[in-house]
């Protein structure tokens, strides 16, 4: 029997207001596209500065999408840039910035307190209609909604990085997520231009329970001196087509990421193989090595 999807929005109506916690790899990437599929979109983080560095991040990925897409009249894609920016304010007051929001997105830090004790104070400062989300990459959705008194109206979005190129969306329903809130939030995510796939809150969900392991699984062979991690990286790119080596997506991810990811699978499940922490990960990050965003981590980036 083929269940067909409701294609109604439901009660709650499209979502014109997003309010966009965390203004950091995830999070100007979130905004940066919402705002160019014509949502209002207020950015939150915890200082101007922080805020100012994103805007500008945005700002130079919006380049790089308008030297594509309007290469014929650049004069058009400035005014694709500016009018882009002019849909994204700033906010370092998330609970002042949720009070007309539709739709919440958090993307701050991977962990679950910090995550837990910010919805507790949206919960009290947003409009009964607003929906919460998380971007997390491997904490459940349940255990955050659980800080909350609207776990009906709380689900999932996880994105991928980088956010502007990557198609994919997966939409995270726990078992309290109401028909409307999952209605809402795979409508809103096919008007942000992504292809959306429902999943259930289970570790890693689709992607990162199958991307992680394979990740760790390279680390290993690096760890008992089977292979080099460059020779890792052409292997799997020739040799699968991927993109990217494992060692260069782990640079691109962020190591510190890969670590929270792990540990947390890890302290849940901890006679799981694949689960098991990495010793030269944990070195790494313990060093200050954490891939792109500090300049060094399987390798040495200028
Ligand atoms: N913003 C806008 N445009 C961008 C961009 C960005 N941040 N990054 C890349 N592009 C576009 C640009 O148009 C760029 O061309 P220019 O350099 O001329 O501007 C074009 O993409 C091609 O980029 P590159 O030449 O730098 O490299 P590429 O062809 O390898 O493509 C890539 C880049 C799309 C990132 C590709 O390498 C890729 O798909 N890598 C794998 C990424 C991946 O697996 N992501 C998932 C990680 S897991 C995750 O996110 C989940 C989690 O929870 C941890
Ligand atoms: P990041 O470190 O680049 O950005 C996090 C931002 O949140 C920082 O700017 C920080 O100042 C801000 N922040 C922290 N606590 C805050 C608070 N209480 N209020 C407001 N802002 C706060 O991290 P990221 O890579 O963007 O990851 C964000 C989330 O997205 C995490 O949950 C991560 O697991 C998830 N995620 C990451 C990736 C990835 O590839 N890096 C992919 C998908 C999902």
């Amino acid at each position: 029997v083929t269940r067909q999807l409701s294609t109604s929005v439901g009660r709650q109506g499209p979502v014109k207001y997003l309010t966009v916690i965390g203004s950091g790899l995830m999070g100007s990437g979130i905004a940066q596209v919402a705002a160019a599929t014509g949502h209002n979109v207020t950015l939150v983080d915890q200082t101007d500065d922080i805020l100012n560095k994103s805007m500008g991040n945005m700002k130079k990925s919006l380049e790089r999408v308008a030297k594509k897409k309007y290469a014929d009249n650049p004069k058009d894609g400035e005014e694709f840039i500016s009018g882009v920016m002019g849909r994204i304010s700033t906010n370092t007051d998330s609970s002042k910035a949720v009070e007309k929001a539709d739709l919440v997105i958090e993307a701050i830090v991977e962990n679950l307190g910090v995550k837990k004790q910010l919805f507790s104070a949206l919960d009290k400062a947003a409009p009964q209609h607003t929906i919460f989300t998380s971007n997390t990459s491997s904490i459940p959705i349940t255990d955050i909604a659980a800080s909350t008194q609207r776990r009906d109206r709380f689900g999932g979005l996880h994105y991928f990085n980088p956010v502007p190129m990557m198609k994919l969306l997966e939409v995270v329903r726990t078992s309290e997520t109401n028909d409307e809130t999952f209605n809402t939030l795979m409508e809103f995510g096919k008007a942000m231009g992504k292809v959306t796939v429902p999943c259930k809150d289970t570790a890693g969900f689709i992607v990162n329970r199958l991307l992680v392991p394979y990740m760790l699984e390279a680390v290993r062979l690096v760890e008992r001196g089977d292979a080099a991690p460059r020779d890792i990286d052409v292997a799997m790119k020739l040799g699968a087509g991927y993109p990217m080596g494992p060692f260069e997506l782990s640079d691109y991810v962020g190591l510190d990421t890969m670590k929270f990811i792990l540990d947390g699978w890890h302290e849940r499940d901890p006679d799981h193989p694949l689960f098991k922490p990495s010793a030269l990960l944990n070195k790494l990050v313990g060093e200050g090595k954490l891939g792109m965003k500090t300049g060094e981590g399987f390798y040495k980036h200028k």
